[in-house]
């Protein structure tokens, strides 16, 4: 039989000697500490703490004024070396690493994809022409916090399949972040934007997803661009993770060039993407790399 006696009521007085109610004391505590090791045993997922999340934030404000100083450079002519060289510059000249570098084998500090890429192109001597489109993806490591970030930049002037697939990319992100909230999951996130994308005939890429970040540069959980709703993990604050939405303006099909970094349409068709790492709290979200979408 169970001894009732060894529980604490939740309208007794705390035993920490704090003169409140258990229920509105360390009771909550332990509720908490439950959530976090839940998450962790289950999905290993790490809840961050208060302290890790402002050091979150600090990365992501150095990586914004990188990103608006990428943005300003961005002109037909320009080599996307230079890109390289810049990100790689201010985020030392910060005190910071930039975590592409050395990657996995990644061998440059920024990813720069350029129309038919998808992700991960590697900087080099490709020159930026007139019309193209330009996606820029960028993650310093600040005091040991990890924040990551890409946006899709207009080179000179853009034509009419330019506008819509970085227009629709932009909005798909849209969708994705102002679902999230406690409560909502992961399903409704990449519903949210399978919808958008495909109800305007574009694809959604499978083979790349959003992550936890923070602690690591990619933790769980996998946040899938595509879904079904109330499917998938229960959001919850203190969750950290990016959601970055490859979008094709054709089929969804990639393959992977013999760098066996730079992912390419299929099809050749156009693909944007634009990324931000968001918070999960009380009340909804907070980008930590925030931007205008
Ligand atoms: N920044 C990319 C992401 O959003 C990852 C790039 S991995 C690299 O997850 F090695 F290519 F840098
Ligand atoms: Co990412
Ligand atoms: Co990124």
């Amino acid at each position: 039989m169970k001894n009732k006696s060894s529980k604490i009521g939740r309208n007794a007085l705390c035993p920490c000697g704090s003169g409140k109610k258990y229920k509105n004391c360390c009771r909550n505590m332990k509720k908490e500490l439950s959530v976090k090791e839940t998450y962790k045993q289950q999905y290993d997922i790490i809840i961050k703490t208060p302290k890790q999340i402002e050091g979150i934030r600090r990365a992501g404000v150095l990586l914004m004024q990188i990103m608006d100083g990428v943005e300003k450079m961005i002109r037909p002519g320009l080599v996307t070396e230079e890109i390289n060289t810049f990100v790689h510059e201010q985020t030392i000249r910060a005190g910071a690493i930039p975590a592409p570098l050395n990657y996995r084998g990644f061998p440059k500090s920024v990813c720069v994809s350029i129309n038919e890429v998808i992700c991960h192109g590697i900087p080099g001597d490709r020159i930026l022409m007139d019309g193209d489109i330009v996606n820029v993806d960028i993650t310093p490591i600040l005091d040991g916090y990890y924040a990551d970030a890409s946006k899709t930049f207009f080179v000179g002037t853009p034509g009419p399949d330019a506008q819509r697939i970085v227009s629709i990319a932009a909005n798909a992100l849209k969708k994705g972040i102002e679902t999230v909230a406690p409560g909502a999951t992961l399903g409704d996130v990449g519903h949210a934007i399978q919808h958008y994308a495909e109800g305007l005939g574009c694809s959604v890429v499978r083979e790349f997803v959003g992550h936890g970040v923070g602690i690591d540069f990619h933790e769980q959980p996998q946040v899938l661009h595509f879904g079904s709703p109330g499917k998938g993990v229960v959001l919850v604050p203190g969750m950290v993770f990016t959601i970055e939405p490859m979008i094709n303006l054709g089929k969804k099909e990639l393959h992977v060039l013999p760098d066996k970094w730079t992912a390419v349409t299929n099809d050749g068709s156009l693909s944007a993407q634009f990324e931000q790492t968001i918070l999960v709290t009380e009340q909804g979200y907070e980008s930590l790399t925030p931007y205008t979408l």
